[in-house]
Order: structure tokens, then sequence, then C-alpha cells
């Protein structure tokens, strides 16, 4: 989530809403570096040595090296064979020489031919938009049908929408009909897409669909659909802020409900938000799209329980069109910002990051094999253990239950039961003393060696080892090995793989012209194991020498090689826009990225308009008369080879 809609003043996940004493990433950092210099220099293989030579430490001990050291230099032995291509500040897309990128489904392509065309000036209806790609495309997986991959289902969230852009008069006075328009902005988009001599193209197919802010949701897990929490007005329906996203060996798409606190408010001058309502950062005013003067189900003080169906891991089947979309309970209640499946021991693990300055990571272990469960008739994706982790100084972490009985979570406590644990997992986590964070965003899994890899984008510097600076406006991306490379385990071993940033401003940092970036968001592995990194600097920041990213350049994607810690710039993106959604195609030979919010508002370049909604960007379509538009984008190698290779 970026400004702009997010907020008008800043990004909301800047702010903290956890008031709580636990110990955060920055100070268990702090004092670990000094702990890791000292066994390195000892010759003591600390806790970096059981990952190996690659990502070394981070900041503060010159006896560590850390991911990006090696990478300036052109072609390497390593995973990563192409170009670098320069930092750019130009609206356009850059991909390194012998590689092509295509522009897929922007914002407003109607999802079936004959569907309602994408109107330049903004004057799409809401009837019109529910039949059409939704806005701001972020986490997506693609679905090969398949052997050879060539055609598939691509399935995207729509994260927010950008008030200016969306409407051909802007947002204010807010109408029924423009909240509802944007309702039909969010959500997901499922559509075929298959390859030909000439690239991709979006095909008819009865499973082509969108799922909206208003389309029927049912719960399943400990919260069940009848939960006297969920008893808000009229039947549950929608999913909104979809950031980012994941799939299960079952075939199923997960879809994460983000910064769903700032779509709710309220004129009620005497409402005041309760302990836990201010523990997901929800107000009266919220990012001020004032959908509840319009739409009562928005409104905080008379419909209150609405806010407990939000803030889920909602899994949609894409090969039944016609399937009702389950927010699992299981997996908690927070701002999640992913989810990362993984196996181990047959079971169902899942990563995922709660993305505000200062909260935490979480996984769910499912409770047997997953196939078991499914023979059973039942899902996964309910039975199992939400964990909440804590990263130790020595470069060790544990994962403690959010289990209601348990620790602190006990009936003496207030606690009623695991429903009560999971609509309050924040609270939860906060109890059993989690590590505080800098925003954790997504979580790639190594495909061989298994390790876990977390993006923690920037934030204020919550303190600690696990966050080597304060602030830390650049962020870094950690590392840990679960014991055994189980992912079952309740033990890990941590590191930090790399410190982003710009080394003219931080000279801890060891990046170079071809590989300095600056908040790392999507993060994925290919079937080779480079580790690809998308970027999503804040328009507050992007382009800005006071805020020490002028170098850097708009958003981007670099790939990193583990096995010689080189990372090395791919692509870079069009003005105002993060890059995001990273997905292979199996033969990972088209690798599909999501450009999102290009030509927001940014302090360095300017503020679109009704009058002007091109005064950022006009990326992709560069009409003159249009605006831009999120899209997404298909690269591939002109000689057909591997992303990469
Ligand atoms: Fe939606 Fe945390 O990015
Ligand atoms: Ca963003
Ligand atoms: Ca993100
Ligand atoms: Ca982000």
């Amino acid at each position: 989530m970026s400004e702009n809609s997010a907020s008008r003043s800043a990004d909301p996940d800047d702010h903290s809403s956890n008031p709580s004493g636990n110990d955060s990433i920055q100070e268990v950092m702090g004092r670990r570096i000094t702990r890791r210099g000292l066994l390195w220099t000892g010759g003591v293989v600390g806790a970096a040595g059981f990952l190996g030579a690659a990502g070394g430490m981070a900041a503060g001990s010159t006896e560590t090296r850390t991911a990006g050291t090696v990478a300036a230099r052109g072609k390497g032995k390593g995973l990563l064979r192409f170009k670098a291509v320069p930092a750019s500040k130009d609206d356009k897309i850059v991909v390194p020489e012998g590689y092509t990128a295509q522009v897929l489904i922007p914002w407003g392509t109607p999802i079936r031919s004959g569907g309602p065309a994408w109107k330049k000036d903004g004057s799409n209806t809401a009837a019109e938009q529910e039949q059409q790609i939704g806005m701001h495309h972020d986490g997506m997986h693609y679905f090969p049908s398949n052997r050879g991959g060539d055609t598939g289902l691509l399935v995207l969230n729509h994260e927010y929408i950008d008030p200016v852009l969306l409407y051909k008069d802007g947002d204010k006075p807010v109408t029924r009909e423009k909240v509802d328009k944007a309702l039909a902005a969010h959500g997901v988009s499922i559509v075929k897409i298959s390859r030909h001599k000439d690239g991709w193209r979006l095909k008819d197919s009865r499973y082509n669909r969108r799922i909206t802010g208003s389309t029927p949701m049912t719960f399943s897990g400990p919260v069940k659909p009848n939960h006297p929490a969920l008893a808000a007005k009229g039947r549950p329906q929608g999913t909104l802020n979809n950031c980012s996203s994941g799939h299960t060996p079952w075939g199923t798409y997960i879809t994460c409900e983000e910064n769903w606190n700032g779509l709710f408010g309220t004129t009620d001058a005497s409402w005041k938000p309760d302990a836990e309502q201010a523990r997901y950062g929800v107000d009266a005013k919220g990012v001020e799209l004032d959908w509840h003067k319009v739409d009562k189900r928005f409104d905080v003080a008379e419909n209150p329980k609405e806010l407990n169906r939000f803030g889920w891991v909602v899994e949609i089947d894409p090969s039944d069109p016609k399937s009702t979309p389950v927010k699992r309970t299981a997996l908690g209640r927070i701002k999640h910002e992913g989810a990362t499946v993984t196996e181990s021991k047959g079971r169902v693990v899942v990563y995922t990051g709660d993305d505000q300055d200062g909260e935490y990571v979480y996984k769910f272990v499912g409770s047997e094999p997953w196939r078991k469960l499914v023979r059973k008739g039942k899902s996964p994706l309910d039975h199992g253990t939400l964990y909440v982790a804590k990263f130790s100084d020595d470069g060790t972490g544990v994962w403690l239950p959010l289990t209601f009985g348990q620790g602190p979570l006990t009936a003496a406590n207030g606690w009623k039961d695991q429903a009560d644990v999971m609509l309050r997992t924040r609270t939860a986590a906060d109890a059993v003393g989690a590590t505080k964070l800098d925003r954790p965003e997504w979580v790639a899994v190594h495909p061989n060696n298994r390790d876990v890899y977390l993006t923690l984008t920037n934030g204020k510097g919550n303190g600690g080892a696990v966050g080597p600076r304060k602030p830390n406006p650049y962020g870094h991306i950690v590392r840990w090995r679960e014991k055994g490379a189980d992912h079952t385990a309740t033990r890990f071993e941590w590191d930090i793989y790399a410190l982003a940033g710009d080394p003219n401003y931080d000279p801890k940092v060891k990046l170079g012209p071809d590989n300095i970036f600056g908040s790392p968001d999507g993060i994925g592995f290919d079937r080779s194991g480079r580790l690809w990194i998308q970027t999503d600097i804040s328009n507050s920041s992007q382009n800005l020498a006071e805020k020490g990213y002028d170098n850097i350049g708009n958003n981007m994607l670099l790939a990193s090689d583990p096995k010689t810690g080189e990372i090395r710039r791919f692509l870079t993106g069009p003005r105002g826009a993060e890059i995001t959604g990273f997905t292979l195609a199996p033969d990972n030979r088209s690798l599909f990225i999501n450009v999102q919010h290009p030509g927001e508002a940014t302090t360095a370049w300017g503020k679109p308009t009704p009058e002007n909604p091109r005064a950022v960007s006009n990326w992709p379509d560069f009409d003159p008369a249009g605006r831009p538009r999120a899209a997404t984008v298909v690269i591939r190698k002109k000689d057909g080879g591997v992303i990469g290779s």
C-alpha cells in the first residue's frame, strides 16, 4: 500500500499501532551484531555459519559479508547471467538487453470479449468496472492448465484504488455509485491467458471472473460463520485491500486483506475506537475515502462488527467459477501482507507477515498431512496452529503458539476461546512476546535448502538485532532456517541476507550502481534458486535526495543468487509505480510482474488531478487524453531462454 488513497498525508503502514513493550527486531539486532562480530573475529562459526557464506550478516560488523557485495560486475559465474539495467527516473519499463516486456491486462480491460470497453476518461460505471480488470494489481499466481504451461489461469489481486484516477471528476463529493465502483475495482481477477507467437493474450473462458468488495463470502475455522463477532448488518461480502497472495498444493489461490482498517470511518463525534479497534489502526477518518458517509456498511459507529469480517486470508478456487470465497480464520486476523505456502512432512505451513511498522511475522502449521485432511473432507487451512516469531540476539528464534489455554492466552487473562484468539491475533501476539519488525512483507522459501526469506520494507527502526538500522528507511531481508530444515519446527536460526540502501547515505550498505535498491517488498524464488526482489519505495521518498533515494530512482525488480550473495538490477518501472506480483510460467521462460499505481501522487513528480491525470506518469498507453493504469507485464527472453539465465 502506498500514499494517496492510502492516506492523504503519509503511508499508513509507517505508523505503528502496536503499544506493547515487546522487543523490536532492531533491539535484538543491535545486540546480535555485537555478539556475531565477536564470534566471527574469534574464528568461531556463529549463527551465520549455518547459512553458508552467501548472505553474510549486515550492518555493524566489518567481518561480515552482506549479499550484494560482489554484485556490481556484469556477468558473474553464478545464477545471474544478464547485464544489469541502470537505476531509472524515466516513465517506462526497462529490461536487460535481450529481453522483451509486454503489457497485459491493464486496469479496465474487459474480462470477456464483448464486455464493456475501458474508457480513458475514467467514466466507466461501477457495473462496468465489475466486468473489467480491477485497479492496482498486486499479488498474483499463474496456474498452468496444460502440460507445456502456455495456457492457464492468471489470478491477481487489486490492492486499492487511486481516487483521482478511478473517476472522471475525482472522488469528492462521495456518492454511492463512486463507492460501488471502488468496491468493484478491488478484489481479485481470474482470467485465462495463453501464449501465442506475438505474446500472451487474454482468452474468453468460463473461468474468467471478478471477485470484488461486494462478492458474497463465507467463514471457516475457529471463527465460524455464525460467530456473534461477525454479526454485522447484511450477509458477509467482499474482500478488500488484497495485497499479496499465495497458492496451495491443492490448486487454490489465497488472497490477503492488508490495510482494510483505512476503509472505515464515521461522522459520529461521540465514537471512539475501543482498544482492539485501535490495535488494528481503526479510527474515525480512515484514509479519508469517506465511504461511510454513503454506505453504512463502512460506518464503524453504526456497524462495528463489519470490521471483524476483514483482516483474513481468503481462499478462492479458480477452477470453480461458482464457488464462494472462504475466509480462513485459523490463519489469524492481522493486516496480512501475503501467505506463502510450503509443505513439510506432508503438512502445509503458511508464512504470513503483518505489514505495519512494529508488527510481527506468523506461520500456520497444519495439524496433519494436508492430503489426509482433504480425504476427511476437511480444509487443511482450518486445522492447525498459528505461531508468531520471536527473534533472539544470538541468531536463534522461536515460534510461539497462539493457542487458547497455552501461555498467557488463558481464561484467567480474559481470553474466551480460540475464536477470540484469532479475532484478536495482534493482541495475542503481544501477550506471548513476539518480536516487533520493520514492516514484514513477503516471504519466500528457497526451493532446495528450504531457507525462508522475509522482506522488512522499512520503518522507524524497532530496535534489536534483527533490524540493523534506526531509523530504517531502506529496509532489509531477513533469512532463517527452521530446525532440521523442517518448516513445522518451533525453533530456527536466522541472519540478515541483505541490507538495502545507498552507500552514499549509509556506508554500511554493500551495494553499488548495479544494485542499489530500497524498500524491498515482493520476493520469490524461481526453480533454479534465484531470489527475485521487487521494491515498493514510498512515493513520499521515491527519487528524493532528502530521503536518500535520489540515486535509487524508480521502483525495480532485482535478482539475487544466494550462493554468491550477488544482487543485480533486472528491471526498472515507470514513475510513481511499485513493482510487485512476481510469478513465473512453469518453464521459467515467461515472468509475470505487476506494475502497481503508476502515476500516483509523488513528492518528486507532483500530483495527478481530474484535469491532468497524467501529471506523474502516462504509462502504459501514453495516450495524450488517457491516464496511467496498473498492468501486468510479461517478460520474455528474445531467444526464449530461462529468465535470468
Ligand atoms: Fe500491500 Fe505491504 O504492501
Ligand atoms: Ca505500493
Ligand atoms: Ca506489498
Ligand atoms: Ca509495500
